[in-house]
């Protein structure tokens, strides 16, 4: 694999960041450790996880998928080659304390992520999404506490709008802090228009690393979802909801027809559309199976060409609707 820098830090990560918020939710540890393994093996180096994955699921209190990548790591004993990545800002416990962007909150978090991690520093920590009750410059300050301390190396945003991405550049050079060097925003090519409007400029002019959530949409850019042929699985009601629609069904013919001349799969098209862009760093792709990992890890062979491309950008252009 060749690695890419991350924005514009020295931190090199493979071209696909493996997602993990499927852990203790859509895959058991066992597959989890079997997935991580294949990932590890195929040349990834670079994981994403959050402090409330999978808190959604019933008797689920949170911090599952962060233990279980815990244990993995050290079972393998592979700590050092790991890029870790993980996030806070969602509700950990029932206090006012117990979510947020706060000094208090944030430094609560770490602790706690660290011992589920079973390490002693977290490579990537990243604010899930803003928090609009607690100033920007306090959560930079925190953070940058944290880097001073060894506790974490980078700092990232995720679900940011433009102008908080922007506000948080602003303050860092003002209160000379650290600033988020990575952006984690929903953006695949069922997708584009939240990242297009206004991020993806900020990003490619401060050298903002992009590592972007839902690459194939939940599945449907897999091709696994078909005008007479629906899925029933955890996640098929939302992604039913989200993307079946005639814009959609177009889109897809034309990801088939491309896969078809390139003798690859839909999932390798759609996540090649997405390397090719020079913004972006590394998709976080959201493997259930060691086969749905193999087949996204193709993605990084595939070339398309600029014809390819384009024909691609111009199906799934949000301007035009
Ligand atoms: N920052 C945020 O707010 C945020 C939000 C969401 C996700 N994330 C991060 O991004 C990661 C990925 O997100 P995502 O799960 O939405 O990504 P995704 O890649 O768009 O969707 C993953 C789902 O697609 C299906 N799939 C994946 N590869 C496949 C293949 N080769 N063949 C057939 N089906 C395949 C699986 O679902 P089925 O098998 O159930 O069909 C899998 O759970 C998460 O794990 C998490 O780390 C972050």
């Amino acid at each position: 694999m060749n690695y890419r820098k991350l924005g514009r830090t020295g931190l090199k990560v493979s071209p696909l960041c493996l997602g993990t918020m499927q852990w203790g939710w859509t895959a058991d540890e066992e597959t989890a450790f079997q997935v991580m393994d294949a990932f590890v093996e195929g040349g990834g180096n670079f994981l994403d996880t959050a402090d409330i994955y999978s808190s959604w699921v019933k008797g689920n209190p949170g911090g599952v998928s962060e233990e279980i990548i815990g244990r993995w790591i050290k079972a393998r004993g592979n700590r050092h080659q790991i890029v870790l990545a993980t996030k806070l800002r969602g509700s950990m416990g029932p206090g006012p304390n117990d979510q947020g962007l706060s000094r208090k909150h944030i430094i609560d978090a770490v602790e706690a992520s660290l011992r589920r991690l079973q390490t002693d520093y977290i490579d990537l920590y990243q604010s899930h999404y803003a928090d609009e009750s607690t100033p920007i410059e306090e959560t930079l300050r925190a953070f940058d506490d944290l880097q001073r301390a060894g506790k974490i190396r980078y700092a990232g945003a995720s679900n940011y709008d433009a102008w908080q991405l922007v506000e948080s550049l602003w303050k860092a050079e003002t209160y000379h802090t650290l600033r988020y060097d990575t952006l984690q925003p929903f953006y695949n090519l069922a997708g584009r228009s939240e990242f297009e409007q206004g991020l993806k400029a900020i990003c490619e002019k401060y050298g903002i690393g992009v590592i972007p959530y839902s690459p194939l949409a939940g599945g449907f850019l897999t091709g696994k979802y078909d005008r007479d042929k629906l899925p029933e699985s955890e996640r098929a009601e939302s992604v039913k909801k989200r993307y079946t629609n005639e814009a959609g069904w177009l889109m897809l013919d034309a990801v088939r027809s491309i896969a078809t001349e390139t003798e690859s799969s839909l999932t390798a098209v759609s996540l090649a559309w997405l390397l090719a862009q020079s913004v972006i760093t590394a998709p976080i792709i959201g493997a259930n199976t060691v086969e749905q990992l193999q087949s996204n890890l193709t993605a990084v062979e595939l070339k398309l060409s600029p014809a390819q491309l384009s024909r691609l950008d111009e199906v799934s252009d949000w301007k035009k609707s």
